[in-house]
């Protein structure tokens, strides 16, 4: 009799644990997680940091960096500065095991910023690339020769495997070189940045020290001279100044980063949209016009039929400013946005869309929030297997710090959120599944933060919740 009693009190006990536990777990809208990360100042690295290192020779070209050229993914654009004098403005460049040897000429140019007077600074694009394919390139033909190499993606496809990395905010603190070489050693190999805003932080320091726009395109030439990063305008990126004078914004950015947009029907370089291998990319841009009747606004009407989800079946969106975030740190500034574009995401079947912003990181669930229509009070986001997963990955490591502070409890649409460090690999395997991985800083280089199996949208859209699933 006793053991039965002990028994009893013992599946008592079991149940009332099994019950304060799922109401710990369901009682918010996702996970937090739980880990603490140590908390100390996140500074920038010193002007004479090795990363920052001009290369060495006369007049050497540095800060080499590429972007595609085009809508399909047959053009890159290279850029570069020369410091001391203007130097060639040629490319030279070739296929892996081919002699023959081909030339690009761009163009080159300089622009000050209050009493700051930048080095020649040289665009170059090269088209007509054969796809999948190796190239080297040469810049500083006739000076100091430096040579780089990089891949042209898969024709568009099906079924084409392509994998993105994810990169957003990141500055050039000590952190954000550890962003960068931990996205390096991912065993997953990302092919190509998609990179959401937010670069050099230039713009915290006194007038704007546009040396730091320097030092950053120095810190990350280690990557972006060998796979090209798609560029995301951010805030950091208005360098808007009327103080010192410097009323023309995204003055720095314009002179020292180039965007395809021409080639998708853009009037300006903050919105565009580009093919790369499986996926259409549409880059928006959070701090232009984007309300009705606005250039972005008639621009995106026109893109979103556009896609031919047999082509690129991965539909993917980029911004600065998220829609869906449960942060403290710029809650709602997406909101005007949102309201403006989300039945388009919807009725479209966006798969996912990247934004940075917030230092930290965040993925929602599959929700819409577009029955709001001011005066029938629907206005709570609500489950639609429809609607794109939101992912902030603006934790790239800049000299601002994380945002540690969240809006409590988490709400529904929010599946996990983290406020640490590091970056993500979006790994698109074939037209109906895509591996997603958020790596921490913290972690080895193979550990993932946060994972999920997406499925698309278009061939494939049942529930891929990873909750659901476990
Ligand atoms: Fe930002």
């Amino acid at each position: 009799m006793g053991h039965f009693q002990a028994l009893n009190q013992y599946y008592v006990l079991l149940f009332l644990c099994l019950v304060l536990d799922s109401l710990v777990l369901f009682s918010r809208g996702g996970t937090t997680s739980s880990y603490v990360r140590r908390l100390e100042a996140t500074l920038d690295m010193p002007l004479d940091s090795d990363v920052f290192r001009v290369p060495p020779g006369c007049n050497a070209p540095q800060q080499v960096h590429i972007t595609q050229g085009d809508l399909e993914g047959k053009a890159v654009i290279v850029s570069w500065v020369t410091q001391k004098a203007r130097g060639s403005n040629t490319v030279l460049y070739w296929k892996e095991h081919s002699c023959k040897m081909l030339k690009a000429r761009g163009k080159s140019k300089t622009y000050k910023f209050y009493n700051y007077t930048s080095g020649h600074i040289h665009h170059c694009p090269i088209s007509n690339l054969e796809y999948d394919t190796k190239y080297y390139y040469m810049v500083g033909v006739g000076q100091t020769k430096r040579k780089f190499w990089f891949f042209t993606p898969p024709k568009a496809g099906p079924d084409v495997p392509y994998t993105f990395g994810l990169i957003g905010d990141l500055g050039q603190s000590f952190d954000s070189n550890i962003t960068l070489t931990h996205y390096e050693n991912n065993p997953l190999k990302g092919q190509t940045i998609l990179f959401v805003g937010d670069f050099s932080y230039a713009d915290t320091y006194p007038n704007h020290d546009n040396n730091r726009w320097d030092t950053w395109g120095r810190f990350i030439e280690r990557s972006t001279a060998y796979q090209p990063w798609i560029w995301t305008v951010g805030n950091h990126e208005l360098d808007f100044a009327p103080q010192i004078g410097e009323t023309k914004p995204f003055k720095p950015f314009k002179n020292r980063y180039r965007t395809p947009h021409r080639s998708s029907g853009s009037t300006e370089p903050f919105w565009y949209s580009i093919k790369r291998g499986p996926a259409y990319i549409i880059v928006l841009a959070s701090y232009s016009a984007y309300g009705k009747y606005t250039p972005q606004y008639t621009w995106l009407a026109q893109e979103f039929p556009k896609v031919n989800r047999t082509e690129t079946p991965w539909l993917m969106v980029l911004m600065h400013s998220p829609w869906y975030n449960s942060y403290d740190y710029h809650y709602m500034e997406g909101e005007t946005m949102r309201v403006m574009y989300e039945p388009w995401f919807v009725k479209y079947k966006v798969d996912v869309v990247f934004a940075g912003h917030v230092h930290g990181y965040e993925r929602s669930e599959r929700i819409s929030n577009i029955a709001y229509n001011v005066v029938n009070g629907i206005c709570t986001p609500v489950k639609d297997q429809f609607a794109p997963i939101y992912i902030t990955i603006g934790d790239g490591g800049n000299h601002e710090g994380l945002s540690t502070k969240m809006t409590e409890p988490q709400p529904e649409y929010s599946a996990f959120r983290e406020a640490s460090f590091g970056h993500a690999i979006f790994s698109i395997r074939n037209r109906t599944h895509a591996y997603y991985g958020w790596h921490r800083n913290q972690d080895g280089c193979a550990v993932n933060g946060d994972t999920m199996w997406f499925f698309n949208r278009f061939w494939h859209p049942i529930d891929d919740s990873p909750d659901d699933d476990d």
